[in-house]
């Protein structure tokens, strides 16, 4: 797992992430990290750059969403009809699959947003981060999807 201020992505070790699942939890904020011209302009997400200093790594973004107390008290078992979906985003499959395994294994369900570069849907000011304590309601096209909201 990478859970630190993008102003710190250039620190980060790669060889020791190489050929792993790294989950990003990481959120750009000018106001902590600095301006970067990449992500100011948006023409890269923050887990694009991240995995620009990360290569080998497979990267998924997840939890970046969510307040890490809210992680602890909205976990729910599979099946509540209150149980919470978390988006992520990467493009690796079997790493996907590992985070989803995982997500599920601490009482949350998945929401797949797609790629590392479409990893912009979940990140801060969108509807699914929510710079609120309440919770926000997402649909997928089949199924309801209820995604807390953050504060960090
Ligand atoms: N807090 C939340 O609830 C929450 C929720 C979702 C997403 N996020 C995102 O997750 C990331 C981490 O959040 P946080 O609240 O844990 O931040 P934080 O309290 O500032 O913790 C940052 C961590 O990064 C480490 N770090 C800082 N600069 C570093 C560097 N140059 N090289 C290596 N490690 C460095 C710190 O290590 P030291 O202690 O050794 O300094 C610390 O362990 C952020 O991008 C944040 O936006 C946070």
């Amino acid at each position: 797992m990478v859970s630190v201020p993008v102003k710190a992505f250039p620190d980060l070790s790669a060889a020791p992430l190489a050929g792993k699942t790294v989950i990003d939890t990481c959120n750009y904020g000018p106001e902590r990290d600095g301006h970067i011209p990449e992500l100011d302009g948006k023409s890269l997400t923050s887990s694009e750059l991240l995995q620009s200093y990360i290569r080998d790594a497979m990267l998924v973004k997840a939890f970046n969403n969510i307040f890490f107390k809210h992680l602890l008290s909205l976990a729910r078992p599979a099946g509540a009809a209150d149980r919470s979906y978390l988006p992520i985003a990467g493009d690796s499959a079997p790493a996907k699959a590992a985070v989803t395994e995982f997500i599920d294994s601490i009482g949350y369900s998945v929401l797949d947003a797609g790629s590392v570069a479409d990893s912009w849907r979940q990140a801060t000011g969108t509807p699914v981060w929510g710079p609120h304590t309440g919770r926000t309601r997402t649909r997928t096209a089949n199924r309801p999807a209820r995604t807390p909201s953050a504060r960090h």
